[in-house]
């Protein structure tokens, strides 16, 4: 049985028992609820998940309650087909009916260790899966050339990363698309600002950050001749007051647009030097993409998009703009309606967007497409998502929203925030990482070289910084504080890679005292036990995370597998504790800290041989 284990999966990156088993009881139980009951359409699949505390044993089947309803039975009539029907598996050590129709179930330990030396003993763990579940399509980070970068780029460039990773090890072929903003009115602005103001010498020494000051002069500008210069200069210009130097900036843009060779110069020069600032940002934080279609690449599909709409009668003629209603059958709008195409002929950030999706699909053709964008513009994905489907797109197309991030003060702000200002934020982190790595090695007597600790620094510092945005439910708000970020204890990056770090000593110690025998996992404690189903239990985290796209369900996993580390680390003695013992202890030990490494770089973050 160990032996089949991976073989049954030539690629898997991590065996999988636990999951196939779940299926397994839950064929089973569902097999057991057809001979009993008939076949009764949509019932809910009762499907055994992890038991909620220890005394309901380790997996529990609740799904009798909601049977009930459907099949017109007592929950617990229910409940006790299903528990016989999985408790003759060999798995299953002892089965229980509780409460209303639950039906707890304990796992045999000859099953939890004969799966726990095997994943122990693989040579698979880290590696990707075949592809064999579909392509998806991420599009994420997508900062605006020559516009304030803001947090919520940051978020985007960290969450998106992670997913791409996860999805990609769990068997999906994945294309990171950066939607860079890389066409619209802000060049216009950039263009006339460039040509007037600009600071040649300011621009040599540091060129995003001299357009940034343009950018923001134009504002400033603009606003004393009396415009609105909002900071969103997009989609409603329409309604602004048109001082000249928007006019201006206008003309300017419909040169650009109509392909003007000096106007295009700039406009390429402005990409070239924002590319290479982001680029630095992306090798920092380890981000990397497969492709790079800004939203200038669907320029030229943009008119051939908008006729589609019109030939299908899906936009229509509204006060000089070409627009698209949402409109339920009784005749109210379900949504506000989309402007594709304003009335002086411009596209808009939506029709660039349908022209996006059309693409994908015909490229790709995905069975999903991620864009992972902040929360603020859920409307707009509803409504392009909407007209991309009338259209014809059939992938499953999901706005991966998150709240926004609160930085330190000083750090980063939306109006001056900048790049710079997240290069600040990371030259922070790792200055800080440093204090915290100088301080632990004087305390621990390591008495790290001065370039460890800088290796130690920029890895915990960058990984405090993702973490602490992946750890939290990507949908609420999130603080940033730098003791918390950087806390040795607690739910953070520095605390799993320092637990991986330990556990590297022991196993160099190990070693260095000659203890080659690892495994097999045997004779289990209690505390052993609860660590080694814990560990059978990562490779549903991360599917957990492929399916809702949150990745602070494998952060939760992560925390609660190290702190199940510690507990059995403060009073079972490995490298002191009897042959035998010892052995199963290195190879449970190791398996924690193989564990670590890949669940945290499924997360976008490095560990280190020492801390
Ligand atoms: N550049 C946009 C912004 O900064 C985000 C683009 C996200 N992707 C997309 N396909 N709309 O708001």
């Amino acid at each position: 049985m160990i032996a089949s284990v991976d073989s049954a999966h030539p690629g898997t990156y991590f065996v999988r028992p636990m999951q196939e088993l779940i299926e397994k009881l839950s064929a089973l139980a569902q097999k057991a609820l057809q001979d009993r009951f008939g076949a009764v359409d949509n019932l809910p699949t009762p499907r055994p998940g992890a038991a909620t505390r220890p005394e309901f044993g380790d997996l529990q089947i609740s799904s009798a309650m909601q049977l009930a309803k459907a099949l017109k039975k007592p929950p617990r009539e229910i409940a006790q087909v299903l528990m016989e029907a999985v408790a003759g598996h060999a798995a299953i050590a002892k089965s229980e009916l509780a409460g209303p129709g639950f039906v707890n179930l304990w796992l045999s330990d000859k099953w939890l260790t004969a799966h726990a030396t095997a994943a122990a003993a693989s040579p698979r763990l880290g590696l990707s899966e075949k592809p064999t579940r579909g392509r998806v399509v991420i599009d994420y980070s997508s900062p605006n050339v020559a516009k304030p970068m803001h947090i919520a780029h940051i978020r985007s460039t960290i969450i998106g990363e992670s997913l791409k990773r996860i999805l990609r090890a769990v068997g999906y072929e994945v294309i990171a698309d950066n939607h860079l903003g890389d066409w619209g009115t802000q060049f216009g602005k950039l263009i006339v600002a460039y040509r007037r103001w600009l600071d040649a010498d300011a621009f040599a020494q540091n060129p995003v950050e001299e357009l940034l000051r343009l950018y923001i002069k134009f504002q400033e500008e603009e606003k004393r001749q009396g415009g609105a210069a909002k900071e969103d200069d997009g989609d409603d210009a329409d309604t602004e007051k048109v001082t000249p130097l928007l006019a201006e900036a206008r003309a300017e843009l419909v040169k650009l647009q109509q392909g003007d060779r000096e106007n295009h110069a700039l406009w390429q020069k402005f990409i070239d030097v924002s590319m290479t600032e982001f680029n630095r940002v992306y090798k920092r934080l380890g981000v990397s993409f497969d492709v790079i279609h800004g939203e200038s690449f669907y320029n030229d599909r943009l008119a051939s998009t908008i006729d589609k709409m019109v030939s299908q009668k899906i936009a229509e003629e509204s006060r000089g703009a070409l627009v698209v209603f949402f409109r339920k059958p009784d005749g109210t709008d379900e949504m506000p309606p989309a402007i594709v195409r304003k009335a002086d002929g411009a596209f808009n950030y939506a029709t660039t967007d349908v022209a996006g999706a059309l693409y994908r699909s015909e490229t790709w053709n995905p069975a999903r497409i991620l864009i992972v964008v902040d929360e603020r513009q859920q409307l707009h994905f509803k409504q392009f998502f909407t007209i991309a489907q009338k259209l014809g797109v059939t992938a499953s197309q999901e706005h991966i929203a998150f709240g926004l991030m609160r930085l330190p003060e000083g750090t980063i702000s939306t109006r001056e925030g900048k790049l710079i200002g997240l290069e600040a934020l990371l030259d922070e982190s790792e200055r800080r990482a440093y204090e915290v790595a100088k301080a632990h090695s004087v305390e621990n007597e390591t008495n790290l070289d001065e370039a460890s600790l800088r290796e130690i620094a920029r890895v915990v510092g960058m990984g405090a910084v993702k973490y602490n945005d992946l750890s939290k439910d990507r949908t609420s708000a999130v603080t940033f504080t730098w003791d918390k970020a950087l806390s040795l204890t607690g739910n953070t990056a520095p605390y799993l890679q320092y637990a991986y770090a330990r556990i590297q000593s022991i196993l160099r110690k190990a070693d260095a005292e000659g203890v080659k025998e690892h495994g097999p996992i045997a004779e289990l404690t209690p505390v052993e036990r609860a660590l080694v189903t814990k560990l059978l239990w990562f490779r549903s985290a991360v599917e957990s995370v492929a399916e809702t796209s949150r990745p602070h369900l494998l952060a939760e996993y992560l925390f609660e597998l190290a702190g199940a580390f510690s507990t059995f680390y403060a009073d079972h003695p490995v490298l002191k504790a009897e042959a035998a013992v010892r052995a199963s202890r290195l190879a449970i030990t190791d398996l924690v800290a193989r564990t670590l490494k890949v669940g945290l770089d499924l997360l976008g973050i490095e560990v280190l041989e020492k801390m």
